[in-house]
């Protein structure tokens, strides 16, 4: 209706789409996710809502991330940064596979339960089974009042505010964030120096910025976008760090799209999708800048030799002609670095999404929050 058409030019403030808004929210929604979260004297976070001492913080065993779709690769981030900030085992893996595989749930580790909308069903029944066997399950979540956040009844609330496009953007930003602060403070409590935790809590009030400063690059990502759009394939390779922002990457041009990407970790491309590389065949290559780059510089030039086009994201200090294209990526810490790799992906996605005159907000065949099996 009329009303209807109104009350959404309202909600979209001058943007175009639900997902081009939230995606210049980022900054602000970080902003709202750190507000009364760091602290400085400690060089820690601060986390209430887990209701959690430092002895029971201290007894943590393992770290356990459950979400579906994109949140299942925040949850692969999440677990890379606990292993790396607190040296606890973590892992990450689908919600939605957990309870058919009779699961051995540990009493003494932590289940995040990541999810948006704190309705997707088969998070909630991960929830529900790990609850039933005797697991502490902390929710993730950004709907206040959401399913998965009532029946977690503890955990750390995402504060990205309201996301009505499909395509996840700005909550997967705050789920990183938050596992940033959940890494610290379990770093904190044990070995990680005041020096390194200062450090992150400097790198993560940097992070506005920063995502600012990319977005203002914006002009650049769309002409490339408009460029590759009618690949009929894109691969996005990365490793470790970068492998689950790969990931999220190939995940978001197809949800948007419809163009077919797969990930791949760039030292398993040897081991057979290098078959597929052609000139029709463009790369997106993800090199943060960390002690792997002189191999994902080797990367690239392999996907080069087999006249690949590659289209280099990274904060690496790079020349321009290491790539067809380059988007460069800010600094703020090795840590944060997945985070802010993202952005441009996210960017990509939508201006091809917009190339191909898709719905953006609403791609076929899916729903926001997927409340039925
Ligand atoms: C993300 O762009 C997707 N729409 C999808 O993978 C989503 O992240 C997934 O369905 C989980 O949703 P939730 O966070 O609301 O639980």
């Amino acid at each position: 209706t009329t009303i209807d058409m109104a009350a959404e030019d309202y909600a979209l403030g001058g943007y175009p789409d639900f997902m081009r808004k939230e995606i210049a929210e980022q900054s602000e929604a970080v902003r709202r996710a750190l507000r009364g979260r760091l602290d400085d004297r400690f060089a820690t976070a601060r986390l209430g809502g887990l209701n959690m001492d430092a002895r029971e913080l201290r007894g943590i065993s393992k770290v356990v991330f459950l979400g579906c779709g994109s949140a299942y690769y925040a949850g692969q981030l999440g677990a890379q940064l606990v292993e790396e900030l607190a040296r606890i085992p973590a892992t990450a893996e689908p919600a939605s596979e957990f309870r058919y595989r009779n699961p051995v749930v540990d009493p003494d580790a932590l289940y995040v339960a990541i999810s948006q909308s704190g309705e997707t069903l088969d998070t909630l029944a991960a929830v529900q089974e790990l609850q039933r066997k005797g697991g502490r399950v902390i929710g993730a979540v950004n709907a206040v009042g959401s399913a998965i956040a009532r029946q977690c009844g503890a955990g750390v609330f995402l504060h990205a505010g309201p996301e009505i496009s499909v395509a996840s953007t700005k909550a997967l930003t705050n789920m990183t964030v938050s596992f940033t602060m959940l890494a610290l403070l379990l770093g904190r409590v044990r070995d990680l120096s005041a020096a390194d935790g200062q450090r992150i809590v400097d790198g993560l009030r940097a992070v506005p910025d920063a995502i600012d400063q990319l977005i203002g690059d914006e002009a650049a990502i769309a002409e490339i976008a408009q460029r590759y759009a009618k690949a009929r394939s894109m691969f996005f390779i990365g490793r470790v760090r970068a492998w689950p922002v790969a990931r999220e990457g190939a995940q978001k041009l197809k949800e948007v799209s419809y163009v077919h990407a797969e990930a791949y970790q760039a030292s398993e491309l040897k081991h057979g999708p290098l078959a597929l590389i052609d000139p029709e065949m463009p790369s997106v290559v993800i090199v943060p800048d960390d002690e792997l780059l002189a191999k994902n510089i080797n990367t690239i030039e392999q996907i080069k030799a087999r006249g690949g086009p590659v289209i280099a994201v990274t904060n690496a200090d790079l020349p321009a002609s290491i790539a067809d294209d380059v988007i460069r990526v800010p600094k703020v810490a090795p840590e944060l670095d997945p985070m802010l790799l993202t952005i441009p992906l996210q960017l990509l996605a939508y201006h091809c999404a917009l190339a191909l005159g898709r719905d953006v907000d609403k791609p076929r065949n899916l729903a926001k929050s997927v409340t039925v099996e």
